[in-house]
């Protein structure tokens, strides 16, 4: 199995991040449409810095390592002026992976509600 496939396995077994924050700042709840399966983003901010980030739902294994693959990067990059250029681009950089054009809605279910998510504090996206 190649290195990046055991990365998504790893991730999608153990999520990094995978609960409900208590006093979050912006909450995001999507739907993939093509399968009904839903992620919740959840970014608790402070002072322009993330304090916290969590994400749950259901869905395949691309989502479910997704969530879990950002929420890892964006409590590292902290700062949201840096997170905010997280671009569709370095996502999928962050995922590492070439995810086929037919599971595209999966992995793009974390991204589209962190983007979501930081417009709930106040942030432009890229
Ligand atoms: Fe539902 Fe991937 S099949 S999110």
């Amino acid at each position: 199995m190649d290195l990046y496939k055991e990365l998504l396995i790893d991730h999608w077994k153990n999520p990094r991040n995978f609960k409900r924050l208590k006093r979050a700042t912006s909450r995001v709840k999507l739907v993939n449409p093509l399968c009904g399966d839903k992620m919740t983003l959840e970014l608790k901010v402070e002072n322009g810095e993330i304090a916290d980030v969590g994400f749950s739902g259901t869905g395949c294994i691309i989502s479910q390592a997704a969530g879990s693959l950002l929420t890892e990067e964006v409590r590292k990059l902290k700062k949201l002026d840096k997170i905010c250029k997280i671009d569709e681009k370095e996502y999928f950089k962050i995922l590492g992976t070439n995810v086929v054009p037919g599971r595209k809605k999966c992995a793009l279910l974390a991204y589209q509600a962190l983007k979501k998510a930081l417009e709930g504090n106040g942030r432009q996206n890229t």
